[in-house]
Order: C-alpha cells, then sequence, then structure tokens
C-alpha cells in the first residue's frame, strides 16, 4: 500500500494533512517527528510531509530537529509552516522571528513553472499562521512564492523534490490547497489514487485471520459505531470464533438494546451473548448521588460483568477494541496540544492476559462511519450521536432509581425523535434530556403538580472538547416542551441549557 508520512511536530493541523491525503485516496500515517529513520524507511514512504508545530525553530530549545539524513532517502519531502523553516534551517538557510504574526487569508503571487503549483493561477488566496519566515533559502533552492510581508512564502529543490510552503493548503481557506497536495501526491510522488475502504476491509480481514491463528476472539459491543464496526469486521475474518458480548445495564437509551440485538442476530449472524443487568446495576447505584461515584460503579460493574462472561467462553485468548486512529494519536504522540483520556469500553484492566485486536486503528471517525455503510450496518447505528458509557445515569442527577430511569428515558427518546424529525439530528453533535434532582409547582387541568422538570440540551462541536449549544428553532423548542410535559409522567416543565464548553461539559455530571 502506498504511504505519505506526516511527521509530526505538534501542529494544530497535523491530523487534518493525513485526513486530505485519505480524502484523495493515498493512504497517509502520523509519526512523531522523532521517530528513528530506520523505522520511517521502513514504511517504504512515497513521500513525506514535515507538520507545522507550536514550537519556533529560532526559540534556544530547538526540540523538534530532526534527523538531516530524512533529505538523503531520495523521497520527495513537502515542509509546511514549520516544516518549510525546518527545511532552511537544517539545509543550511536561515529562519528569523520577524517580530509580528502573520494571521489569516493572505494573497500569494506563485510561480506556476513549479510542478508543485501546476495548474494554479499566479495569484492565489491561503492561509497563514506563523511568527518565524525563511530569510535565506538553502544553496540549490529556489523561491516559488511570496507575499507583501513576505518574499520568501514557498520554496523547491526539484532535483531532490524537496518543497516548503509557509502557508497551510490542508484548511479550507486556501481554496487551491487540495490542487497544492494533488501535485505533490500525484506529480511529485508518483502516487496513484487506489486506497479505498474496500481495501481496508480486504487488509483487515486477512490480518485478523493471520493475527488470531484459529483461537477464540471475544468482543465487549456496546451498541456506538466503533465497536460495531470492529465486530462486524472481525467476524467477516473469524467467523463463529468471535463472541460478542452486550452489557446491558439498563442506562441505555429507549429501545438500544433490542435494536443491537436484532440488527447483529438478523443481519450478521453473529455469536451475541447478552446480559440484562439492569437489577444488578440498580441496586448498585442506590442511594448513590456522588456523580464520580457512579461512574466508578457504573464502571467497575461492567468489568466484572465481562470479565465473568468471557471466562464463560473457552479458549478466548483475543479482544476486540474499537480504538480509533484519534486514540491512537492522542495517547501515542508527544506533541499534540490536545490529550484526551482514552475511553476503551469500560476502561479494561491491562492485565486481563487477552491479545488485543484493533481493526479500527488507523482510521478516523468519519471513516469508521462510511465502513460501516460499506459494511452493511443500518444508518441508525453508523450515524448514532455519541452516547457516554454510563448512559443515562450520568443524565440523572441525583439517585437512579427505576422511576426516574422511565421518565428520563421517554423524555430523551421524545427529544431524538423531534430532533430527527427537524431534519437536525446528523447536524447536531449531541442532543438529549437530563433529569435534575428538583421539583417546580405547575397546574395541569385545575390541579397543582409538583414534579421534575426536564432539561433539553443541544450542543455542536467538533470532537467534544469544546462545544457550542444548538440555537434550536423555537418551533421544535415547542414541540418538544408539549410533548415531553403531555407524554412523559412526572414531568410539568422544560428548559433549555444554553451554556457552552468551557465553562460548562457536554453531560451534567
Ligand atoms: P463532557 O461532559 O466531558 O463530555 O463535556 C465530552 C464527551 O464525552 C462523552 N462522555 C463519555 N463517553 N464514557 C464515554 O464513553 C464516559 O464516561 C463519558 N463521559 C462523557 C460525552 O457524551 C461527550 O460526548
Amino acid at each position: 500500500m502506498e504511504n505519505i508520512i506526516v511527521l509530526d511536530f505538534g501542529g494544530q493541523y497535523s491530523q487534518l494533512i493525513a485526513r486530505r491525503i485519505r480524502e484523495l485516496r493515498v493512504f497517509s500515517e502520523l509519526v512523531s517527528y522523532d521517530t528513528p529513520i530506520e523505522k520511517i524507511k521502513a514504511k517504504k514512504p512515497k513521500g513525506i510531509i514535515l507538520s507545522g508545530s507550536p514550537y519556533s525553530i529560532t526559540a534556544k530549545e530547538r526540540d523538534c530537529i530532526i534527523n538531516k539524513e530524512l533529505f538523503d532517502l531520495d523521497i520527495p519531502i513537502l515542509g509546511i509552516c514549520y516544516g518549510m523553516q525546518l527545511i532552511a534551517h537544517i539545509l543550511n538557510g536561515k529562519v528569523t522571528d520577524v517580530g509580528t504574526n502573520e494571521y489569516g487569508k493572505t494573497k500569494i503571487n506563485i510561480d506556476t513553472s513549479s510542478l508543485l503549483f501546476d495548474g494554479l493561477q499566479s495569484v492565489e488566496t491561503c492561509w497563514m499562521s506563523h511568527r518565524d519566515s525563511v530569510c535565506l533559502l538553502p544553496p540549490f533552492f529556489r523561491t516559488i512564492a511570496s507575499t507583501s510581508n513576505l518574499p520568501i512564502a514557498g520554496i523547491e529543490e526539484p532535483f531532490k523534490k524537496i518543497y516548503g510552503i509557509q502557508f497551510h493548503p490542508e484548511v479550507i481557506h486556501t481554496p487551491s490547497g487540495m490542487d497544492i497536495l494533488k501535485n505533490f501526491l500525484f506529480k511529485i510522488c508518483k502516487c496513484s489514487p487506489t486506497w479505498t475502504m474496500v481495501s481496508i476491509i480486504e487488509k483487515e480481514v486477512c490480518d485478523i485471520k493471520e493475527k488470531s491463528s484459529g483461537g477464540k476472539v471475544i468482543c465487549a459491543l456496546s451498541g456506538g459505531v466503533d465497536s460495531s464496526v470492529a465486530a462486524i469486521l472481525v467476524n467477516k475474518a473469524v467467523g463463529e470464533r468471535l463472541t460478542c458480548i452486550f452489557v446491558d445495564h439498563g442506562m441505555l437509551r429507549k429501545g438500544e438494546a433490542e435494536q443491537v440485538e436484532k440488527t447483529f442476530k438478523d443481519n450478521f449472524k453473529i455469536n451475541l451473548v447478552m446480559i440484562r443487568a439492569q437489577e444488578r446495576f440498580l441496586s448498585k447505584l442506590k442511594g448513590v448521588i456522588d456523580p464520580e461515584q457512579k461512574r466508578k460503579i457504573i464502571g467497575t460493574e461492567f468489568i466484572r460483568i465481562f470479565e465473568e462472561e468471557a471466562k464463560k467462553i473457552k479458549d478466548a485468548n483475543y479482544l476486540v477494541q474499537g480504538t480509533l486512529y484519534s486514540d491512537v494519536i492522542e495517547s501515542g504522540t508527544k506533541n499534540a496540544a490536545k490529550i484526551k483520556s482514552h475511553h476503551n469500553v469500560g476502561g479494561l484492566p491491562d492485565d486481563m492476559q487477552l491479545k488485543l485486536i484493533e481493526p479500527l486503528r488507523m482510521l478516523f471517525k468519519d471513516e469508521v462511519r462510511v465502513l460501516g455503510i460499506e459494511l452493511g450496518l443500518p444508518e441508525e447505528i453508523v450515524l448514532r450521536q455519541p452516547f457516554p458509557g454510563p448512559g443515562l445515569a450520568i443524565r440523572i442527577i441525583g439517585e437512579v432509581t427505576r422511576k426516574r430511569l422511565e421518565i428520563l428515558k421517554k423524555a430523551d427518546s421524545i427529544v431524538v425523535e423531534e430532533i430527527k424529525r427537524a431534519g437536525l439530528y446528523n447536524k447536531i453533535w449531541q442532543s438529549f434530556a437530563i433529569l435534575p434532582a428538583i421539583k417546580s409547582v405547575g397546574v395541569m387541568g385545575d390541579e397543582r403538580t409538583y414534579e421534575y422538570p426536564i432539561v433539553v440540551r443541544a450542543v455542536s462541536s467538533e470532537d467534544a472538547m469544546t462545544a457550542d449549544w444548538v440555537r434550536l428553532p423555537y418551533k421544535v423548542l415547542e414541540k418538544l416542551s408539549s410533548r415531553i410535559i403531555n407524554e412523559v409522567e412526572g414531568v410539568n416543565r422544560v428548559v433549555y441549557d444554553v451554556s457552552s464548553k468551557p465553562p460548562s461539559t457536554i453531560e451534567w455530571e
């Protein structure tokens, strides 16, 4: 498989570079800048991209310097932003701190005789975000782009196929950015656009068959897109040798357990063990109001049940996990600015003695969704909004009781239904209901009521690290309010959460 390596110096857009290349149907992998050169060579890349970085070449502690031999491998190199400065610095050019940041859309003059800019206009718009700049070219290089502030905004050494650009071709604010990447991939690196989801399926199925070598495989199925797609892929490879375990802790959305069971049993002929453990979880949660304690109880109980069931499957020695590429990057790259904890199903312990099979570890979330569709999973599962492991328990403030769980399930299903009806479900990161631990006075018929309110929350987000509340149309809010109050016994008021993250969080607990 042809591969373009993106050497990651911790730039804000490093992941995006790899994704853009994959969109052009060439496989691309993000690896840390300090990966030993032998490892890079072993991957036989068709090209190498040096990413941007929060570091500065001109700072004293030159943290991100790389092995100079990289430029002698006879592999085309493209440096983006910091990557271009690094090329200049290492190959005996010069980089200075110009004293001001250049940030935003900029007009750029392009030398269209460079293969990198083949087919572009002589003046283009690009996205800049830098403070340092190249002030002296390395020997044998020439300038191929400039702006009114920046005499050297692009460089090339066409014989060694080393290119650098100060701007970011991977962001949408550089309209011809994809054409520049295409030129690098197809005209300079001579890649062919052959990487597809089907090729991923074939390769993974082969790898899993080989890796699991006749042993039994288990998978903790959560019903979310990642574990579902992982399970189907493994099932294609090992068939009967796979058993999926679905633990219904009772705090799932309405109809969720039934839908997962039906989908997997009817469509995929998968060995599926459904564990109905609602009572077990509810009794453990009795009287508990502290959010962290709730999470711990649910996590621990989940692992216990999973281990009990796994033991019943003789000779099981492999475990499937739906780990995604973003998890791999976030836990494996020293340079990423945002580090989030790695959510595995229930946080399975390291000493489980099961070998891991992680078929999605090279894929981004949206690629997994496409793969899910290709594998025949219904859209209801593939396009489902994220749902927290501890489920509705962290949306019930205060004690989780059977009655309160019923109230929230009904209210939540109305929220999902109405958001879908308004055509908003796939445009929103998450939309759901919360049950607070207060009551208020209302009037129904001619009677006084004293019941719970329901909080509706809808947020937009890219990655759940930050989120904004969605400006839902009043018509939708009106419908939600009247349906929830009329149809859910025990509720007499509906409020809408208008807080963003930060300072709030998406979930209430
Ligand atoms: P917060 O509330 O921290 O949530 O803004 C960020 C995102 O993470 C989800 N979430 C969880 N997912 N296990 C999970 O698998 C958890 O314990 C958990 N807690 C929060 C939340 O739904 C949101 O998408």
